[in-house]
């Protein structure tokens, strides 16, 4: 018998992480974004990392339709972007510091690093889909993480 859902968001919220914004380009030039701590280093040769998107948000069609994406670690001053980028749908970037990438994606300006990616395989996983990224440009910012344990946002030494 399979763990119960909310069951299984509780036990997982034990694994503190980082907390990334996803940010993508449709065709049409409408950017989208979204909060996300499902992310993972794969491989260093080559460079790979893998997202995890929840095929019910509206970013979703953006990752196959443009072939990039641009995860974005966030600082720990910026908890606000992270709760505006976890609600669906709108102009999200809107008031939001952000500079286009060479891959065409937002770069949120304050992040404490970002992996510039070109898609380079999915693979179906239940109502989400795993991305995996080839990491093209990657940039550090000296600053503190915003962390997330047990459903709320932390900082280093709380
Ligand atoms: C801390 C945190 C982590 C999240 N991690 C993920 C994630 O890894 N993948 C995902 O699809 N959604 C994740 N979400 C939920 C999305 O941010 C949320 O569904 C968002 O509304 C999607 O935006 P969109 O519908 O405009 O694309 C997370 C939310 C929070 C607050």
């Amino acid at each position: 018998m399979p763990i119960e859902k909310n069951e299984l968001r509780r036990v997982m919220g034990h694994f503190a992480t980082g907390v990334t914004v996803i940010t993508s380009i449709r065709a049409s030039g409408e950017m989208h974004g979204l909060t996300a701590n499902a992310f993972s280093s794969v491989s260093l040769v080559p460079p790979l990392l893998l997202i995890c998107v929840d095929k019910k948000a509206e970013s979703y069609p953006c990752f196959e339709e443009s072939k990039i994406f641009t995860v974005n670690i966030l600082a720990s001053d910026q908890e606000s972007l992270s709760r505006k980028f976890a609600v669906s749908g709108g102009n999200k970037f809107e008031g939001v510091s952000y500079r286009i990438g060479a891959n065409g994606a937002p770069i949120l300006n304050g992040a404490i690093a970002y992996l510039e990616c070109k898609l380079a395989g999915s693979m179906d996983a239940g109502d989400h889909t795993v991305y995996l990224g080839e990491i093209e440009q990657a940039e550090t910012h000296e600053a503190k993480p915003l962390l997330f344990f047990r459903g709320g946002y932390r900082e280093l030494g709380d």
